[in-house]
């Protein structure tokens, strides 16, 4: 068994990108600008956010974190989106999740400039990604995609079960791994809430993506000997021993699936660790595209 090492692959990711921020600097070009807009003091966003500005520091992009009040009428909001749409300067932004209720977290996403959405969850992004043109992919399938392929896991031909079918994971990731190319050519099933006899389908799998939010649901007896297991569950579950008063669990019974298994992510340290680094690649992306 060969543990996908997300934390490894992501700081790898981060140092060649820092490389190439500084031959930019060497060339005397703009390093590329990235934008954090956090509406309130949500605990996990303000964690998330300020590690994606620390990240952006590490390897040599600017970076602008934008926080607004809890209380910000949408009217406002979409003022402020309007200005960095204008923002010469800025290469790309995002907008952090979840925003308060009375915000209309669709008609927020749908104003941002596609060429500045990093995050790809613009319509624009999602429909030129299932096309096959020049496109950003979302952080958490991108990351997925590249531990795929820097462990050159075999995935061509190979039967796919993602499990869930959410617009930032489950659907990008069926499309991306049915495509052509590098961690692609994959026949892939997506299952859902709604799939009968699930266990029956996922033992047919080679690969099975877990996106679906249920601690440890999936157990040894779903799983076939040697199959690849992707693992995008993120819970926190209360843990009184733990000084943070919880653990973070994904969606795999690790101990008894990893013994069968012939790759798989750990959580943590898996599929997490690569989305901020697939933010950079985006945001790099962006000042690329975006020359000069
Ligand atoms: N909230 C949790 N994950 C994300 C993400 O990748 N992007 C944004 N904008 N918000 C999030």
């Amino acid at each position: 068994m060969i543990r996908l090492d997300g934390k490894q692959t992501s700081n790898r990711i981060k140092e060649e990108i820092k490389a190439e921020v500084s031959a930019m600097k060497t060339r005397g070009e703009r390093v590329p600008h990235l934008a954090a807009v956090l509406v309130g003091d949500d605990g996990a966003s303000l964690t998330y956010v300020g590690s994606k500005v620390r990240s952006c520091e590490y390897v040599g992009f600017d970076s602008t974190l934008i926080r607004l009040e809890a209380n910000i009428s949408q009217a406002d909001l979409l003022k402020q989106i309007e200005d960095l749409n204008q923002d010469d300067t800025l290469d790309g932004y995002i907008v952090q999740l979840p925003l308060p209720k009375h915000i209309d977290e669709e008609k927020i996403l749908l104003s941002i400039d596609p060429e500045k959405d990093v995050d790809g969850f613009h319509p624009a992004n999602f429909g030129r990604m299932a096309l096959e043109l020049d496109a950003f992919i979302p952080a958490t399938p991108f990351g997925i995609m590249q531990l795929l392929e820097r462990y050159e896991v075999p995935t061509q031909g190979k039967h796919c079960v993602v499990v869930g079918r959410s617009h930032i994971v489950g659907r990008p990731i069926s499309i991306l791994m049915s495509q052509k190319g590098p961690a692609g050519n994959a026949t892939v099933t997506v299952a859902h809430s709604r799939t009968e006899n699930l266990p029956e389908l996922t033992r047919q799998a080679d690969i099975i993506v877990m996106a679906l939010g249920i601690p440890e649901y999936l157990t040894a007896d779903m799983v076939k000997e040697g199959a690849v297991i992707i693992d995008v569950g993120i819970t926190r579950v209360p843990d009184e021993n733990h000084p943070k008063g919880y653990v973070i669990k994904g969606d795999v019974a690790f101990d008894e699936v990893a013994a069968k298994s012939s790759f798989i992510t750990p959580v943590p340290g898996g599929v997490g660790p690569m989305t901020i680094a697939m933010l950079l690649k985006n945001t790099l992306q962006a000042r690329q595209w975006n020359l000069p």
